[in-house]
């Protein structure tokens, strides 16, 4: 997809395709280096982070394990509760590994938090945080991400991921949504 594909849909381009992978090779070569001579292993959650993973996996130099969790939240069906369900579980066993989750946006850190605590109580040797995106003013637990892309401000964004009722995640870039559609 691209910029005109979407019309009046799109407000704006936030961060360029240009932009993401700039950044991408600046937390791979980050990544290389801090596990160099150790094994790693990325843990992406479904389904947003498919893009990062696949291009941050692509451009890192070490020869990572890749493996994937699907989770939801229960309740209201807001995404937000702090309660999570895990819809898929790691098909690999990460006692002893070290797991670099990694995450397209980091909202109120709700579900990161949930995640690594699911995760630590597993004997991993370490667990770290990637993610693209964060809205620091959307931020209600504190949650330690060591590789983080962008911060962003609290609007309503799609691409590269992340979706409008599950559409737009194959934009190459993030945008903003335009009011008229989720108003
Ligand atoms: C998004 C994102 C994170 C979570 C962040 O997933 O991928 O997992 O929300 O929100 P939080 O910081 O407020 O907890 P979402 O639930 O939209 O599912 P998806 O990845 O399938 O789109």
């Amino acid at each position: 997809m691209e910029e005109k594909d979407l019309g009046a849909d799109l407000a704006s381009v936030l961060v360029t395709a240009e932009q993401i992978q700039d950044k991408l090779a600046e937390l791979a070569a980050r990544i290389d280096e801090d596990y160099q001579g150790r094994d790693l292993l990325l843990v992406g959650v479904l389904r947003g982070a498919v893009m990062v993973m696949a291009d941050l996996a692509r451009t890192l130099h070490h020869p990572v394990e890749m493996d994937w969790m699907a989770v939801s939240s229960y309740g209201s069906g807001t995404k937000s509760s702090g309660v999570v369900r895990i819809l898929k579980d790691l098909d690999t066993d990460v006692a002893g590994r070290n797991v670099l989750v990694v995450e397209d946006i980091i909202d109120t850190g709700l579900t990161l938090s949930w995640l690594l605590t699911n995760l630590s109580s597993r004997g991993p040797a370490s667990v770290e945080v990637c993610a693209l995106l964060r809205k620091p003013d959307m931020i209600r637990v504190d949650v330690p991400v060591r590789y983080v892309g962008f911060d962003i401000p609290n609007e309503f964004v799609i691409g590269y991921g992340l979706d409008y009722a599950q559409k737009y995640r194959n934009l190459p870039f993030v945008g903003t949504l335009a009011p008229h559609l989720y108003a």
